[in-house]
């Protein structure tokens, strides 16, 4: 049935989520030691294999939790004593707490928000020849900017191979393409309320074998937070240590046909014209927040040069059935936020921009 006061989401998660995977999530109940959910779990888990084209040395696995628990498993399991954490906005610096908050010693590399973290930035700090780990957020949400992952991973695969990079890519996965084989990463992980579409309860963790085996080398891993009980459980059993959200699962089994079906390219191909139609949009009304060439092809941060109130835009667009973002923390008012990413279409964010052109009473 249709929920006529619905407003639909192009927040930065969660975003909006079909009805079609609503419904998945109805299925009959399965018990998760019994040999039909081993069938779903190793179905899942093949077909990320297959999207994100994973060499044989990734492993990859689905907890029942939202992303930051991943914080936690690199505090826990693979951070051995020192990290240095890049942050660039409020998710980077949460990540670098989160180890803190593991016992681990962190230092910041602090980037100006709305600016991205180069990597000879880093190789700068990691030829101290201190840190065993290295934090970063792939798509920074809180200022909309993309760091520049893969040369990020070329350099430190080159200068620093036993310095473990582990990324926060909550925001950016499956709609920004990320390929971990090709970045050369240790750990990067997604949650499925954003660009999976689906609600949240689940996050999807990507791991190299080298990142298991420091894993090995660490102490006090918890029990959540044990990657290496986390993949030796599925080794043995082709099953998840803990009750996971079983509804999720057929739901994600169902994102993951359709992701294949329209390849991991093809996702972001639609997400890059999302992502170009908004920018030009808000350069040609407004302006962009992010440093020009490290802007987020899954949330748009716009600079907000009208004058006029967010909260005042989002009440008109709510009126529309729509709701955007205000800006992060302590850019709540200096900017909004776009998330065209998930299910959405440029049709889609075309027709909200045009609404938005309406409200505030742009030229078109
Ligand atoms: C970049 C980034 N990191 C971490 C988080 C937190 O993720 P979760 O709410 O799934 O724990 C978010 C959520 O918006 C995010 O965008």
């Amino acid at each position: 049935m249709v929920n006529r006061m619905h407003k639909r989401l192009l927040i930065p998660g969660p975003t909006e989520v079909s009805a079609e995977m609503l419904r998945e999530q109805t299925r009959p109940l399965i018990g998760h030691r019994a040999q039909e959910f081993t069938d779903l779990y190793v179905g899942i888990i093949k077909k990320l294999h297959d999207f994100f084209q994973l060499s044989e040395n990734y492993q990859v696995t689905v907890t029942t939790s939202s992303g930051t628990l991943w914080f936690d498993i690199v505090g826990r399991s693979i951070v051995k004593e020192d990290a240095l954490a890049c942050t660039n906005g409020a998710f980077s610096e949460r990540f670098g707490k989160a180890v803190q908050g593991c016992g681990k010693n962190v230092d910041l590399l602090e980037v100006e928000w709305g600016k991205a973290v180069k990597p000879e930035m880093i190789a700068d700090k990691l030829g101290s020849g201190e840190y065993d780990t290295l934090t970063i957020c792939h798509n920074e949400t809180s200022t909309g900017v993309r760091n520049p992952i893969y040369k990020i991973g070329k350099m430190m695969k080159k200068d620093f191979p036993n310095v473990m990079l582990t990324i926060d890519s909550i925001s950016g996965m499956v709609g920004d393409k990320l390929l971990p084989s090709e970045i050369g990463c240790d750990v990067i992980f997604a949650s499925t309320q954003k660009c999976f579409a689906l609600p949240p309860g689940l996050a999807i963790g990507i791991v190299s074998d080298q990142a298991l085996n420091r894993a090995r080398e660490v102490q006090n891993r918890g029990l959540y937070t044990n990657l290496v009980h986390l993949f030796d459980y599925y080794e043995k059993k082709h099953q998840t240590p803990f009750t996971p959200n079983i509804a999720l699962l057929y739901a994600l089994d169902k994102r993951l046909d359709l992701l294949l079906e329209e390849t991991a390219d093809g996702v972001y191909k639609r997400h890059l014209a999302m992502a170009e139609y908004t920018r030009n949009w808000a350069q040609k009304h407004l302006a962009l927040f992010p440093e020009p060439g490290y802007e987020s092809v899954t949330v748009t941060c716009v600079k907000n040069t009208s004058g006029k109130g967010v909260k005042e835009l989002n009440e008109e667009l709510a009126k529309r059935h729509y709701m955007i973002s205000n800006g992060y923390g302590k850019l709540r008012e200096q900017t909004f936020r776009i998330g065209h990413m998930g299910e959405w279409t440029l049709d889609g964010i075309k027709e909200v921009l045009r609404h938005i052109e309406d409200i505030w009473g742009f030229e078109k």
